[in-house]
């Protein structure tokens, strides 16, 4: 009986230590991406709209980034050559996706729904904020079109407060329900 509880002690540790190893794994920030996209090239450079490539941010939830195939419209031709345009093509040319790592996540964050089972729940649109109520990215993001390094950590980490400020100055509803639902 002892033995049994050692071991069961024993197993219990092990789990622990795993379970505290794959958090640990988690929480740390500035996740590498896939390919060192370059904002101010495209933005500043080229003069592309944002919503070009994030077109969700205009129809819907969720702002998205487009597809390696889209990418490859401009990219059969423009900086063929570079090492990154070269990753890029190999995701287009075997129709995957690219594992780009979002930074910008509004809770609950699922990676951490093991630790944070009653996390809050966020009901955000872009849709509703980029055309309904025409709010300009850099209000959320920063100035994104400046960065010539990925996203790696929010400029503008996602704060209840920050919410509230804007929607008190322009008289849109503070209800804890119209976000928290
Ligand atoms: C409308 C055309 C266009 C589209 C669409 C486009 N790009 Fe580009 N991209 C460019 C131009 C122009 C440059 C700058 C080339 C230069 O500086 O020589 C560039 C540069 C790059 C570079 C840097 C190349 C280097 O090493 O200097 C990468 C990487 C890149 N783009 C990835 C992407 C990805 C990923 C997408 C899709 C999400 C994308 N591009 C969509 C036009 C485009
Ligand atoms: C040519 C395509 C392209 C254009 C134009 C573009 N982006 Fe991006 N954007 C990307 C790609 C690819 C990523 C993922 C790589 C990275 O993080 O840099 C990204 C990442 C982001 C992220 C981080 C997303 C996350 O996962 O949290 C934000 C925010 C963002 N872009 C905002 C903007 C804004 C604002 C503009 C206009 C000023 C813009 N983008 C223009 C392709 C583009
Ligand atoms: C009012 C604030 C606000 C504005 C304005 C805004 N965003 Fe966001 N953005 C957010 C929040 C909050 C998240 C996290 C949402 C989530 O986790 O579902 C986010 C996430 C993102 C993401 C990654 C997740 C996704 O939805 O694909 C991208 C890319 C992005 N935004 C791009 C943009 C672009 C481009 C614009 C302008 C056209 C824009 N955002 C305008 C607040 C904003
Ligand atoms: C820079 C200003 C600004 C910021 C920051 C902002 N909002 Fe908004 N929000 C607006 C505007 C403007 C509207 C009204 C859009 C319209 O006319 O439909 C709105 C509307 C909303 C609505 C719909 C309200 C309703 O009456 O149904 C929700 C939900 C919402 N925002 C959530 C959020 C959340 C969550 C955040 C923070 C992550 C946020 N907003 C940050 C400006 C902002
Ligand atoms: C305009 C949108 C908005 C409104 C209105 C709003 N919240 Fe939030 N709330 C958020 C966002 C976004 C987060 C997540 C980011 C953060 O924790 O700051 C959050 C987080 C929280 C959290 C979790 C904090 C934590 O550390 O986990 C609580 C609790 C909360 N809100 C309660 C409320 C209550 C109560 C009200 C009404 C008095 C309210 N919220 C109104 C957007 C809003």
């Amino acid at each position: 009986m002892k033995e049994r509880i050692h071991a069961l002690l024993g197993w219990l540790l092990v789990g622990l230590a795993v379970v505290g190893v794959i958090g640990w794994l988690q929480a740390t920030p500035g996740s590498a991406q896939p390919i060192a996209f370059d904002h101010q090239k495209h933005v500043e450079g080229a003069g592309l709209e944002c919503t070009l490539c994030h077109p969700g941010a205009r129809e819907g939830r969720r702002a998205g980034i487009v597809a390696a195939g889209e990418c490859m419209g401009c990219h059969a031709d423009a900086a063929a050559e570079s090492p990154e345009v070269k990753k890029l093509k190999a995701f287009a040319d075997r129709g995957q996706q690219i594992p780009w790592v979002q930074v910008y996540k509004a809770p609950p964050d699922d990676s951490n729904m093991f630790f944070r089972p009653n996390a809050v729940r966020i009901n955000f649109s872009h849709q509703r904020h980029v055309e309904a109520g025409a709010v300009d990215c850099a209000a959320c993001h920063g100035a994104v079109g400046h960065r010539s390094k990925p996203v790696t950590s929010p400029e503008l980490p996602i704060r209840m407060r920050r919410c509230l400020e804007c929607h008190r100055a322009r008289k849109i509803t503070t209800d804890c329900l119209a976000c928290h639902r």
